[in-house]
């Protein structure tokens, strides 16, 4: 075993050891491994997505982030080709939620998820697709 140490923002290491607790782990160490181990299954199971395909792309963000909305507004009409509608949701006063129905070339569609993880902001991404490739 390698032993690393990483700096984390004090919150979201309360919130990461709260869902150890529910989760009855003993070791926070054990628990990073799981979360690695998921984070490395997601990013395979996307790179195996091809051709075209159908799904949604969830997002939570804070719309009080600077130019938030005006980012996702500018990014979701550069991908309007992949992007058939969305449906917006006001969370709470300062978050909302935002699914994004998207249809067409994956490799469009990954890119877009990457904009949107990557967006300041934006707290939440998920690409979920029952259609790996559409039937001809
Ligand atoms: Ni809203």
């Amino acid at each position: 075993m390698e032993r690393i140490s990483i700096s984390l923002p004090e919150k979201l290491l309360e919130e990461f050891d709260k869902i150890l607790r529910e989760k009855g782990y003993v070791s926070r160490s054990e628990g990073i491994r799981d979360a690695i181990r998921s984070y490395i299954l997601e990013h395979s199971f996307l790179s195996q997505l091809s051709g075209d395909i159908a799904g949604t792309i969830s997002i939570i963000y804070d719309h009080d982030e600077s130019n938030v909305l005006e980012r996702l507004t500018d990014t979701q009409h550069e991908f309007s080709e992949v992007i058939d509608s969305s449906l917006h949701i006001h969370l709470d006063r300062q978050h909302c939620l935002e699914v994004i129905v998207v249809r067409g070339n994956s490799a469009d569609i990954k890119r877009l998820l990457n904009r949107l993880k990557a967006m300041k902001g934006v707290k939440y991404a998920k690409l979920t697709t029952n259609v790996a490739e559409i039937p001809g």
